[in-house]
């Protein structure tokens, strides 16, 4: 790129500065670019030049959403479509499958970007997380780029299109089609935005590419290559000093490499860490290699590489194994929205998801159907989960009318290359995927794409397998799809994994999305019985976990297989948390907008089944959970089945004392009876349902007791953290419960809830987890469902005490105080 033209006397001045500067001069600087962003809805002609005038705009904070305020309508983006994956036989409207929430057409966001002491010998460079979408970037008027893929991160060299003398002026414009996704893809700078400023000779963006080639109990070896950008071509002897820092911050490692001329701008280093402390989700360790680059006795850069050190094999016969440990993944699939926030990209609120998944024992995500927030990425090398990081739902045959599709031949190669680039140094990234679903794989030459993009990340990444997410499995056996791909994935085929497996040259099979089981929080439908693509007048599911989709299934049975083909590797759960969009099976019926396959609701509230993979997965914890709730009133004498999900192999039940029998887990013909105690003909009585579990010898050893709930007495506020970083964008999620006199949860109450914050935060967001609830997520207030509503409040920059009070007409009212400080997490 041709440098900017600078004045005789100014380049005199910056050279000096530059001479001034010491030999250990920081010379890479990092700005988040969040405050002080103008925006705009609406294409608006001009909005690019520097002299427009955008004080009446709105100024937002970025990462920002412009659509999740809403308002709900049904007419927003609605489809007129038939699924074919959902085996439709013609098309139907579907209303809520993208949310229901104003996302489509363009929106302009402006800023004044200050480079600071910026000049000669210097580069800028600007990094977007992720914009939704088809992003035009200017500086100063001029188009410096443009990405349209709103899931994926990239980075352009402004350097060439800055003033000399600063007043720079960044716009970007983006633009949402309609029919182009499948769920709620959010809108606008909804990820981080970044500018670096750099020496001309530099490390570039996603610059290095660490791996572990050996790994032994006393040493490992670290292979370390950076790459050198010197875009003005002359430069001194180049020499790169790296040392590596164990997780307590003591050096473990050092080296010093010069540069030679014929290694052209790419340096290897070797390093040797002893006794390597392994990455894995029960011990996340990490290292980090801090980087320094010299030329001649000028520092020029300093870059820093966070990594595990872990090993993995996926083999024929045997599966997979970390560390050489065999396991299976435990795994959810989620989408990137984060409920009542939408899309707007939040450190907390991932941390809370993970918080979540941790407890329930889930040790992988998927992250369908697309690339993942930076800090998705990073938050699961810190707390331990692997990672499948998915790239496309769509190649060349779309699935929506303007899906990604239209960019596939011109853009996939640049996608793949940037999502592997970005993430190829993490150690929760264990594999890849390449697509989810794409009916390419049953068109003439869907093999030859999975090759030519396998071939991409191979080439990128030689160190992790790729797999895809297939639904046609006859196809992709039979036209050798299925048999190119390192990992063959399969999409809700428990029943066809052993056939599967004997033709298919791999030796294992994994399930890249399982069960798509529908539930409502708290919701119990009468009689308890299997069901596909069940409806009831209210639009919601029933929690028993009885019911799923005609290609989908019960939780159960997937377990059986995994549990009993030694060649099945693992499953992601469809999905871990409810997101917008997509309420299958209330597609055509609105006011559904948001999923009911989440293990949890979309306000982060647990479902049921949350607690049967927890009874299944978490296997250092005990797990004791009843269903339904038993506030029954009408129902007397009728029969209401229970259900424990547990851990214990056997419980015995009681209706106010009254022994109903016990029940013992184990093999039938009926998966459920093998995963849950179920008592089926219980009758209801008011009072009290007790369950007694009892340990393989026949001990008792735990017991849980829920109650019939009295009338609505008070609310009370749980929050899932005492105290909050004092950083302005630190949550707490305060479960708001309403509960009678007893301090029982009243799993009826549908009271209309008012939450105040006041002191050192602010109200954020509030979400009950229905998903025909169309009160907006930014007002607050909002009616609870099963008894409870969820509100999610945030610290300001200065410490002190946040306090929330909930108020509810015929209620006492709650209150809960929460610290603030510089130092809490
Ligand atoms: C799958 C698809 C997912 C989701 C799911 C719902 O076929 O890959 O994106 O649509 O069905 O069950």
């Amino acid at each position: 790129m041709p440098r900017p033209a600078l004045p005789l006397k100014f380049l005199a001045a910056a050279l000096l500065l530059l001479a001034a500067r010491p030999a250990t001069a920081q010379s890479r600087h990092e700005y988040l670019l969040d405050t002080n962003w103008k925006f705009s809805k609406g294409d608006v002609p001009g909005a690019a030049n520097p002299a427009f005038k955008d004080a009446k705009w709105q100024t937002v904070r970025v990462p920002h959403d412009w659509a999740i305020a809403g308002p709900f309508n049904g007419n927003n983006d609605l489809q007129e479509v038939k699924i074919e994956q959902n085996n439709e036989a013609k098309a139907t409207q579907k209303s809520g499958r993208t949310g229901g929430l104003p996302f489509i057409g363009t929106g302009w966001y402006r800023r004044r970007l200050a480079v600071p002491k910026f000049g000669a010998g210097q580069r800028a460079v600007l990094l977007f997380d992720g914009a939704m979408s088809n992003a035009h970037v200017f500086v100063n008027g001029k188009e410096v780029g443009f990405w349209p893929y709103g899931y994926n991160s990239f980075s352009f060299d402004i350097t060439s299109f800055l003033n000399p003398g600063g007043g720079d002026v960044l716009a970007v414009r983006l633009q949402n089609q309609p029919e182009a996704s499948r769920w709620y893809p959010g809108a606008g700078l909804y990820r981080n935005v970044h500018l670096i400023v750099t020496d001309d000779v530099h490390i570039p963006v996603w610059g290095t590419y660490l791996t572990t080639p050996t790994i032994t109990a006393e040493f490992a070896k670290v292979k370390l290559r950076t790459t050198v950008a010197t875009p003005t071509g002359d430069f001194q002897p180049l020499r790169l000093d790296t040392e590596i820092r164990d997780a307590a911050g003591q050096v473990v490692a050092t080296t010093s490499t010069p540069l030679a001329a014929t290694d052209g701008l790419e340096f290897e280093q070797n390093l040797v860490v002893p006794q390597p402390k392994l990455w894995a989700p029960e011990t996340p360790v990490l290292y980090t290699a801090s980087s320094k680059l010299y030329a001649g006795d000028a520092l020029k850069d300093t870059y820093t590489t966070r990594f595990g050190i872990r090993s993995f094999k996926f083999e024929a016969g045997k599966g997979f194994s970390l560390n050489g440990q065999p396991r299976k993944f435990k795994g959810v699939c989620n989408h990137h929205d984060l409920g009542p926030l939408g899309a707007a990209i939040n450190t907390a609120a991932l941390r809370r998801q993970l918080t979540l998944l941790k407890d329930m024992g889930c040790d992988a995500i998927r992250t369908s159907h697309n690339m993942p927030a930076p800090e998705l990425v990073s938050l699961c090398d810190e707390m331990g989960f692997m990672l499948m990081v998915e790239s496309f739902d769509e190649w060349k045959t779309p699935k929506v009318k303007n899906g990604y599709s239209q960019y596939f031949d011109a853009w996939s190669e640049k996608d793949l290359v940037n999502m592997v680039h970005r993430d190829r140094n993490h150690p929760s990234v264990i594999m890849w995927s390449i697509g989810n679903e794409v009916p390419d794989q049953s068109a003439p030459g869907g093999g030859k794409i999975a090759k030519r993009l396998q071939d991409i990340v191979h080439r990128e990444d030689p160190t992790r397998p790729v797999t895809a997410g297939m639904d046609r499995i006859d196809a992709a056996i039979s036209n050798n799809f299925a048999s190119v791909l390192d990992i063959a994935g399969f999409n809700y085929k428990p029943n066809q994994y052993e056939k599967a497996n004997e033709k298919l040259p791999q030796g294992f099979i994994l399930g890249t999305e399982t069960a798509s089981t529908v539930s409502s929080r708290g919701v119990y439908k009468f009689p308890a019985v299997l069901a596909k693509q069940k409806m009831y007048p209210d639009n919601q599911s029933s929690s028993y976990d009885l019911e799923a989709c005609v290609w989908s299934q019960t939780p159960d049975e997937e377990f059986v297989k995994q549990d009993d083909l030694n060649f099945v590797i693992g499953e992601f759960v469809w999905t871990g948390f409810d997101y917008l969009g997509e309420p299958t099976p209330y597609d055509e019926k609105w006011p559904s907008h948001s999923s009911y396959f989440g293990i949890i609701d979309l306000a982060t509230m647990p479902k049921d089944r949350y607690y049967l993979y927890r009874a299944r997965w978490n296997t250092t914890q005990a797990t004791l959970h009843l269903l339904p709730h038993w506030t029954w009133p009408g129902r007397e004498g009728q029969v209401t089945p229970v259900y424990c999900y547990t851990n214990y192999p056997s419980a015995e039940l009681f209706v106010n004392g009254q022994s109903q029998g016990r029940q013992t887990k184990g093999p039938s013909d009926q998966p459920q009876t093998r995963y849950r105690l179920m008592w089926k003909d219980v009758k209801y009585a008011p009072g009290a349902l007790k369950v007694v579990a009892y340990d393989a010898q026949g001990k008792a050893v735990a017991e849980e007791t829920v109650q019939t709930a009295g009338k609505p007495d008070h609310i009370r506020l749980v929050a899932d953290r005492p105290a909050l970083a004092a950083d302005g964008q630190d949550l707490a999620y305060v479960t708001a419960r309403v509960e009678d006199a007893q301090g029982n949860l009243c799993p009826n109450a549908t009271n209309e809830l008012k939450f105040a914050v006041s002191g050192a935060g602010t109200f954020r967001a509030v979400g009950n987890g229905d998903a025909t609830n169309l009160e907006p997520f930014q007002k607050p207030q909002m009616k609870a469902f099963s008894g409870q509503v969820m509100a999610i409040v945030q610290a300001s920059n200065k410490a002190g005490a946040l306090r929330l009070k909930a108020t509810g007409a015929g209620l006492k009212s709650g209150e809960i105080e929460l610290k603030t400080s510089a130092a809490a997490q």
